[in-house]
């Protein structure tokens, strides 16, 4: 089975634990082989995802999903995942509606949760809260979002939907040219994609950001001990042109300290005069999501939602079976998963 072949004696979980537990907080701590497990797991919850399929194999387990920053995708496509699999979700969104309000600690709240649930879900505003809430307990604990830090999920999802593009349109990730356009500063969905990106060969990864907003300096150090050619600009054109992948963000103004949102140019804009003239026929468009909808917002516009070449809604919706592969991985049932969809 996939699960137990990512390396000699190891499981998956074991291969991708964080700190010896079934956690998923950073994308470091995946490798090439565990990577392509894991999809290989996406790959057979596709069915059941999609409701062809039944599987049961978490029938009675509880998940925690603590949210406490907004999320309309992540937090429903977790809960989701979770109940497609025969679970169901406690939700808590905001500050307001927890203890936390009352000024109970990470700890606590993580100790107090883990005596209720079998896994936690964590967004939260801060960068290493989550690992916080990880160590206080020994249930999985997966991080949704950490403040300016990373969001492993989203970027295994981005990554599984690239696969699954270039394997229809014949291509490999390996040697692929990638644009990362928008706040790439605080856009933590990059940060993560970046550092999966480098497990391949030859990519070539254009950074494409307004002045002040760039890549952070310790994500490009990490990325430059890989095999990637990495190029910074912030001409949109000349950095989309040849791409294979144009990956947008959005301008986190809600995560700015010093720089004033006025100042940036009103023309970073991906629209569809700008795809067609820099990129080709079969140039994959993505976007975590949410996009600023506003006609004139420095984000991905709304005249490319017709356009083949925009993946957005094939992202969100491979949010459900990598969220599952997930679940089922750190919650040791993927065997039985694999074992139950063959012998169907
Ligand atoms: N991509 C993403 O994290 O979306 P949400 O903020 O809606 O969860």
């Amino acid at each position: 089975e996939a699960t137990q072949s990512v390396h000699k004696h190891l499981s998956l979980a074991d291969a991708i634990a964080f700190e010896g537990r079934p956690q998923l907080l950073s994308v470091d701590q995946f490798s090439r082989e565990s990577v392509e497990a894991l999809f290989q797991v996406a790959d057979i919850m596709q069915p059941i995802a999609r409701r062809q399929k039944i599987s049961r194999v978490l029938e009675g387990a509880v998940l925690g999903n603590l949210f406490f920053e907004a999320s309309t995708r992540t937090r429903v496509s977790f809960g989701a995942a979770f109940c497609r699999l025969g679970g169901s979700v406690c939700d808590t969104t905001g500050f307001t509606f927890s203890s936390m309000a009352k000024g109970e600690s990470i700890y606590d709240t993580s100790r107090v949760m883990a005596g209720y649930v079998d896994a936690l879900v964590v967004r939260h505003p801060e960068q290493g809260s989550v690992a916080e809430f990880a160590r206080a307990t020994n249930i999985p604990v997966i991080n949704a979002g950490d403040g300016p830090g990373e969001h492993p999920s989203q970027a295994l999802l981005d990554l599984y939907t690239i696969q699954r593009e270039f394997s229809r349109l014949g291509k490999l990730v390996d040697g692929a040219h990638i644009a990362l356009v928008g706040d790439l500063k605080y856009g933590r969905t990059v940060h993560s994609l970046s550092k999966l990106l480098a497990l391949y060969k030859g990519i070539k990864l254009t950074l494409v950001a307004p002045p002040g907003l760039e890549m952070p300096s310790y994500v490009i150090e990490r990325l430059g001990k890989h095999d990637m050619v990495i190029e910074q600009t912030d001409d949109l054109e000349k950095g989309l042109a040849g791409a294979d992948v144009v990956y947008a963000t959005r301008i986190q103004k809600e995560r700015f300290q010093n720089e004033s949102f006025e100042g940036y140019r009103p023309d970073f804009q991906i629209n569809k005069a700008l795809i067609d003239s820099a990129c080709g026929a079969d140039t994959m468009i993505m976007h975590p999501l949410p996009r600023d909808g506003r006609p004139d917002a420095n984000d991905l516009s709304t005249d490319l939602n017709l356009d083949p070449r925009l993946a957005i809604f094939r992202q969100t919706d491979n949010g459900i079976p990598v969220r599952m592969a997930i679940f089922a991985t750190l919650m040791g049932v993927d065997g039985q998963v694999q074992r139950s969809m063959r012998d169907a």
